[in-house]
């Protein structure tokens, strides 16, 4: 009996998922609320015009942004809610959201939130550079340690390291706050924006309100279909963009 004779069942557990819907609809105003931002801060800091990065302030708490950042806190909290947390008596809460300009040849380096932050996020108001790519990389510091070399680096498969999207004006993504990620380098004379976004959980009393969720429309996100018992099989299945549409860089 050969190996290549066996049909095995394949379990896939401890999945990373990365979540994007295209909401152009919010575009206009965070763009306002981020270029008003972006002006405060370049006149009170005194940031000189050579700066190849610019961070505005924080402005989740703009009142021009309240349907928006509700938005971002549903989601978030439906998200874990699929993932299997027990969110029903939680609430996500906003630790930051605020904007980053990049100008020719800057970039973001690969970072991770700690701090207890639960979700992260992207929101493109502006059409996005178009060299800039949101890079997304491989959360196993023991897979990383030991991997070897990929047969093709240009597919997303399991044996990736990194993986990578092209962001389209009113894209939002959504991660978890483990997983690491970074900005490519916008190499055209078109400055790169975006929205980034940090968020928290907390148990709701401390609010003081009703956790989101319960008694208002959820934001559609279709849970992992992953065997939690390690009984039958389960198909392989990749949450959020099929990876067929990702391109890992080299
Ligand atoms: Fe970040």
């Amino acid at each position: 009996m050969q190996p290549q004779n066996i049909n095995f069942q394949q379990f896939q557990y401890f999945p990373t998922s990365v979540y994007i819907a295209n909401v152009p609809q919010f575009a206009k105003t965070v763009k306002a609320v981020a270029d008003d931002s972006f002006r405060r801060i370049r006149k009170e800091m005194k940031i000189p015009k050579e700066q190849l990065g610019v961070m505005s302030y924080n402005f989740h708490d703009d009142p021009r942004l309240l349907d928006f950042s509700n938005f971002v806190l549903t989601a978030s909290w439906d998200i874990l809610k699929n993932q299997g947390y027990a969110m029903d008596t939680m609430k996500t809460i906003f630790e930051s959201m605020w904007a980053q300009e990049h100008h020719q040849y800057s970039l973001m380096e690969q970072h991770v939130h700690g701090a207890g932050l639960q979700m992260v996020g992207f929101y493109f108001h502006e059409a996005p550079a178009t060299t800039s790519r949101v890079c997304f990389y491989d959360p196993r510091p023991g897979k990383v340690q030991i991997n070897l070399a990929e047969a093709d680096v240009s597919q997303a498969t399991a044996a990736s390291q990194i993986v990578n999207f092209t962001p389209n004006l009113g894209d939002i993504y959504f991660t978890n706050a483990w997983l690491a990620h970074s900005f490519s380098m916008n190499v055209t004379k078109k400055n790169f924006k975006f929205v980034h976004f940090n968020i928290g959980v907390v148990p709701a009393q401390y609010v003081n309100s009703a956790p989101q969720g319960i008694n208002q429309p959820s934001f559609a996100v279709k849970p992992l279909k992953v065997a939690a018992d390690g009984a039958g099989s389960s198909t392989t299945h990749i949450s959020g963009t099929s990876l067929s549409n990702q391109v890992e860089i080299v």
